[in-house]
C-alpha cells in the first residue's frame, strides 16, 4: 500500500511512520522544511502557510493520512497562538483535500486527525460518542473547522475517516511525558477538583486501530480514537503514582493552574469529556489497551 502523511516527524506520525514501513507499506513524508535527519523514505514537499504543495508527487497514493497542525499544548493561548493553531489545521486541510479532489487518481482513503476537543467539555455521568453534537469553547471550534475542511476530499468520492484523538499517552511526548518529571519527584497530584473526565489513548494502540479501520473499508466519518474507559483526572493520577510508585498527594490548585496557563488550563487541564469509542466497539475492535493502568505500564515500561 502506498501511503503520503503529513505531521509524519509529530508523536503520532513518527510512531505510525515506524510501523508502516515495518509492515510493508511504502511511506511518503509530507514535509514542510528540510527532510528531517535519518530519513529514508519518499519525501513531498509542501507549505500549508503559503497555500502551495506539489501536486505532482501526490499522484500515485492509496491512503493519505492527514496530522500536521501546530501543537496545542506548547504555551499559553495568546491570540497569536490560538489563531496559529486554527489556520494551520482549517487552512492546511482544505489546502491538502482541494489537491486531493484535483488528482488524476485520488487515493482511496484519508484519515484526518482531529481531537475529541470536538465534544468540548462535560462532566462525568452521560458519556459522549460519535452521535453527539460538537461543543462549545476554542478546541470545538477548531476541530469543527479542521473536520469540515476536509470537505472537497469528501465531495471527491475520497473515503474520509476524521480520527478524533484522546490523550495520547507515550513517555515520548504529549501530555504523559509532561506529567512525568513532576510525578517522579513524588510531588504529582490532581488537577483542581480532579474530577475531570479524562478520554485517552495508548500510543501503541494507535497503529492497529489505524490497520483496522484501513481494512474496515465501510467505516467513514468521525472515529473516536480514545480507549473503552475514561477515567477522571483523579483516578488517573493515582494510576500514574502506582505505575511510578510515587505519593500522589499533593494537588495544584485551580486558581493557580488558570494563573499559570490562562484559558489553556480550563480547556486541557480543569475540564474534559468522558468520550467513548463507540464505532471502534460497534465495528468489533479489540483493543490491546482498553485499562488505564496496564496501558500506562505498557508505555512507561523501562521505569
Ligand atoms: N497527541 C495527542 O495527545 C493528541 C490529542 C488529540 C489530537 N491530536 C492531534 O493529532 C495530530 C497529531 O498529533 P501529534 O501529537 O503527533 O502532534 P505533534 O507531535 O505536535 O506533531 C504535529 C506535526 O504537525 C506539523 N506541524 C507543526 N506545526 C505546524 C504548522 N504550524 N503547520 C503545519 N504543520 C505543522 C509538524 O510536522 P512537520 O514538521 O513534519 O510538518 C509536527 O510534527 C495533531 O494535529 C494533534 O492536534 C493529538
Amino acid at each position: 500500500m502506498r501511503i503520503a502523511m503529513t505531521g509524519s516527524t509529530g508523536l503520532i506520525g513518527s510512531r505510525l511512520v515506524r510501523h508502516l514501513t515495518q509492515s510493508g507499506c511504502k511511506v511518503t513524508r509530507i514535509v514542510r522544511g528540510p527532510t528531517p535527519e535519518g530519513v529514508n523514505t519518499r519525501v513531498l514537499r509542501w507549505q500549508p502557510d503559503c497555500g502551495w504543495i506539489d501536486r505532482d508527487r501526490l499522484e500515485g497514493h492509496d491512503v493519505i493520512i492527514h496530522l500536521a497542525g501546530e501543537n496545542i499544548a506548547a504555551g499559553r493561548w495568546t491570540n497569536r497562538r490560538k489563531q496559529r493553531i486554527l489556520y494551520s489545521r482549517r487552512e492546511g486541510t482544505r489546502l491538502l483535500c482541494e489537491a486531493l479532489a484535483g488528482l488524476k487518481h485520488p487515493p482511496q482513503t484519508l484519515l484526518s486527525a482531529s481531537a475529541v476537543g470536538y465534544y468540548g467539555n462535560k462532566a462525568s455521568g452521560q458519556t459522549v460518542t460519535e452521535a453527539d453534537s460538537a461543543g462549545e469553547g476554542f478546541l470545538a471550534q477548531v476541530s469543527r473547522e479542521w473536520e469540515q475542511s476536509t470537505l472537497p476530499a469528501q465531495e471527491a468520492g475520497i473515503r474520509v475517516v476524521q480520527l478524533r484523538f484522546g490523550m495520547v499517552l507515550s513517555r515520548e511526548g504529549g501530555a504523559l511525558a509532561a506529567m512525568l518529571p513532576v510525578f517522579r519527584l513524588g510531588i504529582g497530584g490532581r488537577l483542581g477538583r480532579g474530577d475531570q473526565m479524562m478520554s485517552w489513548i495508548a500510543l501503541d494502540e494507535i497503529p492497529s486501530a489505524v490497520d483496522f479501520i484501513l481494512k474496515e473499508e465501510h467505516l467513514s466519518g468521525p472515529i473516536n480514537m480514545v480507549a473503552p474507559h475514561c477515567v477522571t483526572n483523579r483516578e488517573f493520577t493515582r494510576a500514574l503514582g502506582r505505575v511510578l510508585r510515587r505519593p500522589t498527594l499533593f494537588a495544584l490548585p485551580a486558581p493557580v493552574a488558570r494563573l499559570a496557563l490562562g484559558e489553556m488550563a480550563e480547556s486541557l487541564l480543569l475540564k474534559g469529556c468522558p468520550v467513548v469509542p463507540q464505532r471502534l466497539t460497534d465495528a468489533g475492535y479489540r483493543f490491546r489497551w482498553p485499562d488505564l493502568e496496564a496501558a500506562l505500564r505498557h508505555q512507561l515500561k523501562a521505569e
